[in-house]
């Protein structure tokens, strides 16, 4: 008797993925393979993946497109809680992975697997949030994950898959790894392990280098309408359109690298590099238009939120009950959060100078410095008497 009988399979086409058909057959007893490649605009040809996966085993060769569920339900949710794992990571590969847990679980109750399986190996953030996620929609399936069991090195991975006709890789292997999709790059690895070796400009290929820059600045006009981007210098564009459009804008300009030492909820400090130009951008100016368009208190309290929501995306907890309760509070947040915000790019720096809104809550009568004031300079008194009260009233005491 095997672990399973039939698997749905998340493939990418590289070489452990690919190994994990062969492996699960032979050393685990599967019986059928199906595999599921998702296109999330990680700018791969698909077909020469789905061909490869029927070569290395597979009975069945899935190919989905998600890029716009990827954007709508998961990126831009995520955007208005202006998420940031440790202030700093704006979790482009952790938002992927609820979403292809979701379609590998579709794929199973369609093709009637017992379990799914996927290539993470037992050091990452990525297999707790596959296994969590998989386990939040469906607790009866079964979850594989060769890699994490089968102790192979990179060369003996690579001669097992020769054995059932999977090429080894062509080119020399790089020494990173990366991990690629629409909203951007997480490269780690290799050189990078030393956390004080400066990345190579070659590990970059969204983000032009400050050298080559333009050396004008350049201006956009990102457009929100209840939290979410839908223009860009008044084009009104689909999700998935506009996050490419300022991903090219954004990153001709040097805009959105990040390099930083992140700690993994398996333990582990690991040094990565991120170049995420539109998701960043985005990020900002929203944050800039709830400045505009939150109360002082909302604002406030929403940073406790987002902090929270944060931490649960790069956990792996995004199905589940506190996070819809979450989403709950930030929907609610989020109904006046409409506008433009113009960003100036340059020099690797995205710059906010401007914004605007309908609902504003920015009240140039109260703010003025000029002629117009309308604000009660003398009702100021009596407020700082009672706000400093309490001070006033510990320092008597303690200096009695
Ligand atoms: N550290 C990031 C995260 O946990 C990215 C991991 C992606 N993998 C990679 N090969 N760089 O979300």
């Amino acid at each position: 008797m095997g672990r399973a009988k039939k698997v749905v399979l998340a493939y990418s086409g590289g070489v452990d993925t690919s190994v994990c058909i062969p492996y699960l057959k032979q050393e685990w007893g599967v019986e059928e393979v199906i595999t599921l490649a998702a296109d999330l605009g990680q700018g791969d040809e698909l077909e020469p993946v789905r061909e490869k996966a029927l070569k290395s085993g597979a009975s069945i060769s899935l190919v989905a497109d998600a890029q716009e569920s990827f954007v709508t339900d998961y990126a831009f949710p995520a955007l208005k809680a202006n998420a940031l794992y440790e202030n700093r990571y704006p979790l482009s590969t952790a938002l992927a992975r609820p979403l292809i847990a979701k379609l590998l679980v579709e794929a199973a109750v369609e093709y009637g697997a017992d379990a799914v399986a996927h290539g993470c190996t037992g050091k990452g953030n990525d297999q707790v949030r596959f296994d969590v996620s998989i386990a939040a929609l469906n607790p009866d399936l079964k979850v594989l994950a060769p890699a994490r069991e089968w102790g192979m090195s990179r060369e003996q991975t690579i001669a097992y898959g020769e054995q059932f006709g999977i090429p080894a890789p062509v080119k020399k292997s790089s020494p990173y790894s990366i991990d690629r999709n629409l909203l951007g790059r997480s490269i780690e690895a290799g050189p990078l392990e030393d956390p004080w070796t400066e990345p190579l400009e070659e590990i970059y290929q969204m983000t032009k280098a400050i050298a080559d820059t333009p050396d004008t600045p350049a201006y956009v006009e990102i457009g929100f309408e209840q939290g979410i981007p839908v223009s860009l210098d008044d084009q009104v564009l689909a999700p998935v359109a506009l996050v490419t459009a300022l991903n090219e804008r954004v990153g001709q300009h040097g805009i959105g690298r990040i390099d930083m030492v992140e700690n993994r909820l398996v333990g582990i400090k690991s040094r990565e590099i991120y170049e995420v130009p539109a998701l960043s951008v985005l990020i900002q100016a929203h944050r800039d238009l709830e400045s505009l368009t939150l109360t002082a208190d909302v604002t406030h309290y929403k940073r406790g939120i987002e902090e929270t929501y944060s931490q649960m995306i790069y956990n792996g907890l995004w199905y589940s009950p506190l996070k819809a309760a979450l989403d709950a509070f930030v929907n609610e947040t989020q109904k006046r959060v409409s506008g433009v915000v113009r960003v100036k790019l340059f020099k690797g720096v995205a710059t906010i100078v401007g914004r605007k809104s309908d609902k504003t809550l920015y009240t140039p009568d109260l703010a003025t410095y000029g002629a117009d004031d309308q604000f009660d300079h003398k009702a100021a008194e009596g407020f700082i008497y009672i706000w400093g009260l309490p001070t006033r009233v510990w320092s008597q005491r303690t200096r009695e």
